[in-house]
């Protein structure tokens, strides 16, 4: 009888254990969206950032998960030549920049006080990111690839980026990469 209560608390402690580990699966870390950026700041200097969006992953109706992103417009196509440069400029508007294919390097101007920073754009990995420094000088990109590079801009209907918060100064790191890849 005694034997009998034992193993019943147990396997009533191992069931609960099981039941909570699930649950905090689903519920405390749900995936977020994080992705490099050219923001301009306070005083109009484009700078890199690492950012994440603050709005949640859902589950995807048939498999995997869905972020409603962002509401855009005038999407357009880009067409770069293999090693060619567009020198220093603005986005024309506040944008989703995504590379579909070759290379894209962004620097910063000398006399920019967080020159330094550079963000590589691959299409595999960390091709999607934002464009936002619309204010001041802009930015260098060079686009350093054998073939040409393409890429679409893709506005924000409203001109504003989603709400999100700055992961840290500089471009996104493997680890957040990783994450993104995995999700
Ligand atoms: C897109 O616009 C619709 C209609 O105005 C709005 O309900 C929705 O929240 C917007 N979606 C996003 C991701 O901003
Ligand atoms: C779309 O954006 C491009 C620049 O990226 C601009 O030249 C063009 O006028 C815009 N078109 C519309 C319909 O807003």
């Amino acid at each position: 009888m005694l034997l009998t209560w034992k193993r019943l608390l147990l396997l009533a402690s191992i069931f609960f254990s099981l039941e909570t580990g699930a649950l905090s699966l689903t519920t405390s870390s749900p995936h977020l969206l994080t992705l490099s950026a050219i923001i301009s700041d306070a005083e109009g200097h484009a700078q890199i950032q690492c950012l994440q969006f603050l709005h949640p992953f859902n589950t995807y109706p048939t498999v995997g998960s869905v972020l409603h992103l962002a509401n855009v417009t005038n999407v357009t196509y880009v067409v770069l030549p293999p090693h060619s440069k567009e020198g220093l400029h603005k986005p024309p508007h506040v944008m989703f920049f995504i590379l579909l294919s070759g290379l894209a390097h962004v620097t910063l101007p000398t006399e920019n006080p967080h020159d330094g920073q550079e963000l590589w754009i691959t299409p595999d990995g960390n091709g999607l990111i934002v464009a936002a420094d619309v204010e001041g000088v802009g930015h260098f990109t060079e686009y350093p690839g054998e073939g040409e590079s393409v890429a679409l801009q893709v506005p924000f209907m409203d001109g504003k980026l989603p709400e999100h918060r700055v992961l840290n100064q500089g471009a996104c790191g493997m680890e957040e990469l990783v994450e993104q890849l995995e999700m």
